[in-house]
């Protein structure tokens, strides 16, 4: 289920920008269980398609075929635009050529979906309807994700020599000045990074958005009623793993997380669970009351092989579908690096990226600047061409 691009010669964050925005229009059209294909294409090849289907040999910028009238078929049907059409339109409008993208995206959807501009007035009128409602409706999406960024590894270097130096709070500023959305840390149980101090001052100091990562215990439960951190993340916690190693099991610990829910509701404090991609899991993170669920992504960071990998990515869409479809705000994170970032960051429905290890360990080589810039250029919108 999808978008499917064809497009000769893409960047990777233009077809990632195009295929998500793709993902929203159907989302906002009610068909994001439906399968399009869209092909970005030269003049000269939409004009052999007009002569070949359409009896017309000239260019235009957007075709559309109906797989199917049947729409409860998935197979919606193929959207061809012309490339270089959309750049002239979109020079000639003054506008960006990702804009004028969207544009035509709608207007070949509003036609697979069986509007006709080109009959009675009536029909026009309706068209033009729909295609300002569908542009309305994603306008009013957040087009790419937000990053925030986890600064727990830079208090592991302090404490493995139990100093003063490098600090995270110091590190957190820098990570806001280079334009990340938030930061991130995971107050242990163990303090074996963050430390009481380092959240009391982030709390002073953060002007974006402070996640508090915790295990739902009496201890961090008190902490985040006091320290109040924009969002807490619930997420398990093992005194002998070396990072957070599964999700959240909230369907055996239900009235446990909903009781915590509870608690940091009470203190007026959303909350996100840090769970497995399985419905059942998603399905009970609804039940408990959590405003977002954190989709873990290790296993598809860690698939040995390019089909596991693939199987974990599907996974993750799928799931992240379902929890949208639920009314959860869907974040996902853990192990994501500059390599494996990017494909998930074409998912209309992951409105947020928790990343740190990789963006921590790129630092130390490049400076925080570069490496959270690196980072946002892959989860962010940016001109396409
Ligand atoms: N999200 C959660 C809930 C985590 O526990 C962690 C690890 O602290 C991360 C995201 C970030 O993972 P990584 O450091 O591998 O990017």
């Amino acid at each position: 289920m999808g978008v499917d691009i064809v497009w000769e010669h893409p960047s990777q964050r233009a077809s990632i920008i195009i295929k998500r925005v793709a993902s929203l229009l159907l989302k906002c059209a009610g068909l994001s269980q439906k399968d399009l294909s869209l092909y970005l294409v030269s003049d000269e090849k939409i004009t052999q398609i007009n002569k070949q289907w359409l009896n017309r040999p000239w260019p235009t910028n957007v075709i559309s075929f109906s797989q199917s009238d049947d729409l409860t078929s998935n197979l919606l049907g193929d959207i061809v635009i012309s490339l270089d059409t959309a750049r002239r339109e979109a020079e000639e409008a003054g506008v960006s050529l990702e804009n004028r993208l969207i544009a035509l995206i709608a207007h070949g959807l509003v036609h697979i979906m069986g509007y006709d501009h080109e009959g009675s007035n009536s029909d026009k009128i309706s068209f033009e309807k729909k295609e300002k409602e569908l542009l309305k409706a994603v306008a009013q999406e957040k087009i790419m994700a937000d990053l925030c960024i986890n600064v727990d590894h830079v208090a592991t270097i302090r404490q493995a020599r139990g100093g003063v130096e490098p600090d995270p709070v110091a590190a957190a500023v820098l990570v806001e000045l280079a334009g990340a959305d938030g930061i991130v840390v995971h107050l242990r149980e163990d303090r074996r990074h963050i430390q009481d101090r380092d959240v009391k001052l982030l709390r002073q100091l953060v002007q974006t958005r402070l996640t508090l990562e915790m295990a739902a215990t009496e201890e961090m439960l008190k902490i985040a009623s006091e320290i109040k951190p924009d969002i807490v993340t619930l997420v398990p916690e093992k005194r002998e793993e070396i990072t957070t190693e599964g999700g959240l099991d909230v369907v055996s610990l239900e009235s446990h997380i909903a009781e915590a829910i509870e608690f940091l509701h009470k203190a007026s404090i959303p909350v996100s669970l840090f769970v497995d991609p399985e419905q059942e899991q998603i399905e009970a993170s609804k039940r408990v009351g959590a405003e977002c669920i954190e989709i873990h992504t290790g296993r598809y960071a860690e698939a040995s092989s390019p089909e596991q990998e693939d199987y974990e990515y599907e996974q993750i869409a799928e799931m992240a579908r379902i929890g949208s479809d639920l009314g959860l705000r869907v974040h996902a994170g853990h192990g994501l690096n500059y390599q494996n970032t990017a494909r998930l960051a074409a998912l209309p429905e992951i409105v947020e990226f928790s990343i740190g290890h990789s963006i921590i360990s790129r630092a130390v080589m490049v400076g925080m600047e570069q490496a959270v810039k690196e980072m946002l250029s892959l989860v962010k919108k940016g001109r396409i061409v």
